[in-house]
């Protein structure tokens, strides 16, 4: 929302008065003054006027998740237990997920409450490369770097994936390098050359790396250079 917005929220207090008091160097964003009425401020920051605290600033919260195999990337489910269940009940208000895993899957996973930082995680135009160590159930085509630097047409959404980048580990084993985060994405690449998925691992978000120390079912908050990162 535009600060002069926030202001002019408060009871009696109109958008020109919002303006005045903003140009005279009276208003600040977490203790900065800022003179710019069309600033836009998010609700994580907090506005002061003439020291009146405007909009106290709700907590972000960032965290990375070592996801276990066997939980549900999703914030409920009636069947399933859900990555939700490893975290702390007082960091969930607002928490989401930002690129699920597949509920077989395990790596690195990024929750936030923060919605415009999770779309510049995984927005497919903003290109941030997402990495992952899989194993398949047959050996590694000689063919399959080539598809997939072409890119590999998807019917149900009509749409070519971005080219992504393999190295290959083992005769089974490989990295793969993607930038977008389409539904089963990995999977469905390698079912597109005849081969199928049978482990799925993501070590790498952008320059979010999973960090080693986490066990398994274990999180912590990302640094302030992983946030700023993004
Ligand atoms: N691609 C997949 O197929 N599954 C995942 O969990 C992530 C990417």
């Amino acid at each position: 929302m535009k600060l002069s917005r926030i202001l002019s929220n408060q009871n009696g207090v109109s958008r020109k008065q919002a303006n005045a008091l903003i140009a005279a160097g009276a208003v600040t964003i977490n203790g900065v003054a800022c003179r710019e009425a069309a600033r836009e401020v998010d609700r994580f920051s907090t506005v002061t006027c003439r020291g009146k605290v405007i909009q106290p600033g709700e907590p972000a919260c960032y965290l990375m998740l070592h996801k276990p195999a066997g939980y549900l990337s999703a914030t409920s489910d009636e069947v399933h237990k859900t990555v939700m269940e490893l975290i702390n009940h007082n960091l969930h208000t607002g928490l989401h997920i930002a690129g699920r895993l597949d509920r077989a899957s395990t790596g690195l996973l990024v929750m936030t409450n923060d919605g415009a930082w999770s779309r510049r995680l995984t927005e497919p135009e903003i290109r941030i490369p997402k990495v992952y160590r899989v194993s398949t159930a047959s050996a590694i085509s000689p063919e399959t770097a080539e598809r997939f630097a072409e890119g590999i047409w998807f019917q149900f959404e009509q749409l070519r994936t971005s080219p992504a980048q393999i190295e290959l580990l083992g005769e089974r084993e490989a990295r793969i390098t993607i930038y977008e985060g389409r539904y089963h994405q990995v999977k469905r690449m390698f079912h597109a050359v005849g081969n199928r998925v049978t482990t799925l691992h993501r070590e790498r978000m952008g320059n979010i790396h999973l960090d080693g120390s986490l066990t398994t079912g274990a999180y912590r908050p990302l640094t302030e250079t992983e946030i700023s990162s993004v």
